[in-house]
């Protein structure tokens, strides 16, 4: 059988990274999305030279709320079947919240970001996923299920819903369609310089496990809904978080 195909949003660091690597080891052939080129570059090397097999990634660069640049995904994919579609990229914008046109501004960031993302590439790729046995995940945040990030939670939970209807649609061609929803992740660039000692050790508190999570933990269980062994589950959302929110 052929390689099969993945392409993974954001898959130049963090989470995404962690996701390239498991589906480099089960022997995908991955496609890292990124707007910078070096960043991307510099992690489909290591990930390739890791797995044993360097060409196994290769780095496409767009800013995948343009929706002129989703274009340049569609071209690397040049026709193949795609079998794993990770929408990874995504992340918490900060804004002015003063004035109307503030609020406005950071809304549309926080959407931009975390929906625009998803929703262009994946209508960009729909037809071009396997069928039957194409998977597509949508990585969320545990911020949908319980709050606390303003216009970030509402985007991600913007996510659950199209996910449900993109599930039922594409259901019958035999595709899942699937939602992870991480918990505190450390070592990624998504906090930035946000975090703090105390930040830490809050976000840790609330766990059941009493620690972080790290992208491997989030990377395993997208693993697992791309695998052929996973046929059977969709619409639904894995809540990988620690026991920081239960069963929702
Ligand atoms: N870390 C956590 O605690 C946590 C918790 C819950 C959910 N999440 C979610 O998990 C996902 C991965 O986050 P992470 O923690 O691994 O942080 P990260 O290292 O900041 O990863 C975000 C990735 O998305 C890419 N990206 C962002 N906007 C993009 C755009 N417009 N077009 C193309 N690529 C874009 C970034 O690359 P470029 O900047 O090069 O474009 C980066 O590689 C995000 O959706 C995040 O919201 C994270």
């Amino acid at each position: 059988m052929d390689e099969r195909l993945a392409v993974v949003s954001g898959g130049g660091t963090g989470i995404g990274a962690a996701v390239a690597r498991a589906l480099v080891a089960d022997g995908c052939s991955v496609l890292v999305v990124g707007r910078r080129a070096d960043v991307l570059a510099a992690a489909a090397e290591r990930i390739g030279a890791e797995s044993g097999r360097p060409a196994a990634v290769r780095a496409v660069t767009a800013d995948l709320t343009d929706p002129d640049q989703v274009g340049r995904i569609v071209e690397a994919v040049g026709g193949r079947p795609v079998d794993v579609l990770v929408n990874n990229a995504g992340g918490y914008l900060g804004g002015e919240t003063d004035t109307l046109a503030g609020v406005a501004a950071h809304w549309r960031a926080n959407l931009d970001a975390n929906v625009l993302t998803a929703v262009l590439l994946t209508e960009a790729l729909r037809p071009a996923l396997r069928r039957p046995g194409g998977r597509v995940i949508l990585v969320s945040s545990i911020a949908a299920q319980r709050g606390g990030g303003g216009p970030y939670s509402a985007a991600k939970a913007a996510l659950h819903g199209w996910a449900y209807d993109l599930a039922a649609q594409l259901g019958p061609e035999q595709i899942t369609v699937n939602v992870v929803s991480p918990g505190y992740v450390a070592d990624t660039e998504f906090f930035g310089d946000r975090m703090t000692p105390e930040g830490h050790a809050r976000r840790v508190a609330a766990t059941l496990v009493g620690r972080a999570g790290t992208p491997d933990d989030i990377a395993e269980s997208v693993r697992y809904l791309a695998s052929p062994a996973a046929g059977y589950v969709t619409g639904q959302v894995l809540g990988v978080n620690g026991g920081s929110v239960l069963g929702r």
